[in-house]
């Protein structure tokens, strides 16, 4: 369903601030670069975070389509044509690069095609070394990077790894790495890791989110078209397939949610039979998928955004997206870090009973850092 004539998104946040780090040179808007933006989720949230969007890249058709609706300029394409001295200057690097080599289900198919993985997979895996490039020559001040859950156990540890070191030793960016769920700002269950870096040691804090959040009727659309409903063909198949994994003791089956619940994650093949949410309509009703419209609230992407491609992509560009804002309470604390003084540490409680290392690598941390556990006190 295409829709049209809808407002555009305002291009800066109406909380812009001017920054500057440690208080020093000219101010000027925090600028950052949106690589592999698909539509823009990052964009977004930065942007209300008071950010300057100063260069994208996404080589997916379709995705430029939307993002230029939304954005009204196109990104560069391909990553690897773009010479990184041509990149401008920024502050901050943003990446949600691709999931598929690294996520358990990428994994899978692809082994199951007899095709590599992670960094063996030549055309993919290697995206990620796109990125240290650019941080190597551009030396942005902060970095942050979104990947699937699965990235930090894929390949027993090693690919997580290595991207870490690369990060940390080689390029010599604290890094701090979190796994989020987006539950508590979208009906949504959608754990993601998140890689915050900041090229000179800082403090920083992931925000902290609840375990509770909204619940799926806050966005569901009162009269969905009724070609959102299942057919009885494939609301048949569906409950087969279901019915046959579950007696050979398998947990592959469909979502059933109704507007009390939290769904699972919207996947990019949610366009193929929707099974991973469906919506209930009563005993007498097949249930519907969801429709474009919400899964773009789904992923907390603002009302007026445009979506003026085919649902096929929409659901495609939604289901690899980002949670809006997730990202937008991420990019607050990151901007919070750089605008603080760098030698800014909280008032501390030391507790060497609870050590822990778990999240932080700082190629030089602070002793305290490095050897306790840091919380606030309560003052
Ligand atoms: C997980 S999605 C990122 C989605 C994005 N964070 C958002 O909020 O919409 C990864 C994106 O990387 C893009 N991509 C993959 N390989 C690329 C390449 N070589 N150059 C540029 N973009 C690429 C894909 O088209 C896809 O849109």
């Amino acid at each position: 369903m295409k829709r049209r004539n809808q407002i555009k998104i305002q291009k800066t946040g109406e909380d812009s601030a001017p920054y500057r780090i440690n208080g020093n040179g000219s101010p000027h808007k925090v600028r950052f670069i949106d690589l592999f933006c698909g539509i823009g989720g990052f964009r977004i949230a930065f942007e209300r975070a008071g950010g300057e969007c100063v260069f994208s890249s996404d080589w997916d058709k379709y995705s430029r389509i939307t993002y230029k609706a939304n954005f009204g300029e196109e990104p560069h394409g391909d990553i690897h044509t773009v010479a990184v001295a041509d990149i401008p200057k920024h502050d901050i690097l943003c990446a949600g690069f691709p999931c598929q080599p690294f996520s358990i289900a990428g994994v899978s198919k692809k082994n199951s095609l007899g095709r590599k993985h992670g960094f063996d997979d030549e055309r993919q895996g290697n995206l990620f070394f796109s990125i240290a490039d650019i941080l190597e020559y551009h030396k942005p001040a902060a970095f942050v990077l979104e990947n699937v859950k699965n990235l930090k156990n894929h390949d027993k540890g090693r690919t997580f790894d290595i991207i870490h070191r690369t990060l940390t030793d080689s390029l010599g960016y604290t890094v701090y790495h979190k796994i989020i769920d987006a539950k508590s700002v979208v009906p949504q269950h959608r754990e993601r890791i998140f890689l915050v870096g900041f090229r000179d040691y800082r403090y920083f804090e992931f925000p902290e989110f609840s375990s509770e959040g909204p619940k799926l009727g806050s966005i569901l659309e009162s009269n969905p078209l009724p070609k959102y409903t299942l057919t009885d063909h494939l609301w048949q198949y569906l409950q087969n397939y279901a019915e046959k994994h579950r007696a050979a003791g398998n947990g592959f089956g469909f979502g059933m949610v109704t507007e009390r619940d939290t769904t699972r994650t919207l996947s990019a093949r949610y366009h193929k039979d929707g099974s991973e949410i469906l919506i209930s309509q009563g005993p007498h009703k097949n249930p519907r998928r969801l429709t474009p419209n919400e899964c773009a609230r789904l992923m907390g992407y603002p009302a007026n955004f445009k979506i003026t491609v085919s649902d096929t992509q929409a659901y495609r560009q939604f289901g690899n997206s980002v949670v809006v804002p997730v990202v937008k309470r991420i990019a607050e604390s990151v901007i919070k870090s750089l605008q603080r003084p760098a030698d800014y540490q909280p008032d501390l409680v030391l507790r060497c009973a609870e050590r822990t290392r778990e999240n932080v690598h700082a190629p030089n941390p602070p002793k305290k850092m490095a050897r306790y556990k840091i919380s606030r006190t309560n003052k």
